[in-house]
């Protein structure tokens, strides 16, 4: 995981900065990352989960690509573990700047619920995630 202002690709916004603005991030260990997965998923409330590949051979893929990168929000939290690939995550801060964090591999960020954000893939256009819900899955965009 990295993270950068958008519009200067060489800052640095560190995890420090990120949990200031209520993302969360943890590293997860890939030989096996049962028992962080479920300890995470127990103190946060996370019942169900589910997995998504994108790459291209997903049919729709750059539709699908221009909809994850409208701005919009959820009244939920945003859950997001990356298997395989890679992709950013766009988010505001405070002063509505956006935020660019790569994740890939390993990594586990959860955006907070009412937080703007749009997704992409990186130039690889591939990625395998698990998503969690603290409820039945849904995924309910609110456009900016
Ligand atoms: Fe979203």
């Amino acid at each position: 995981m990295r993270s950068y202002y958008f519009d200067d690709p060489s800052s640095n916004v560190s995890v420090e900065q990120l949990n200031a603005i209520k993302i969360h991030y943890y590293p997860m260990p890939m030989d096996d990352y049962t028992n962080k997965l479920a300890s995470i998923c127990q103190e946060r409330g996370y019942k169900n989960r589910d997995e998504v590949k994108l790459n291209n051979d997903t049919p729709g893929l750059d539709d699908k690509l221009k909809i994850f990168f409208e701005e919009h929000l959820h009244d939920d939290e945003e859950i997001r573990f990356i298997l395989d690939g890679s992709g950013f995550f766009d988010v505001r801060d405070t002063q509505d700047k956006w935020i660019r964090i790569r994740v890939e591999r390993g990594d586990l960020i959860i955006v907070p619920a009412l937080m703007y954000h749009r997704f992409t893939l990186t130039e690889t256009r591939a990625v395998h995630a698990m998503r969690l819900f603290t409820d039945a899955p849904k995924w309910v965009p609110i456009n900016r």
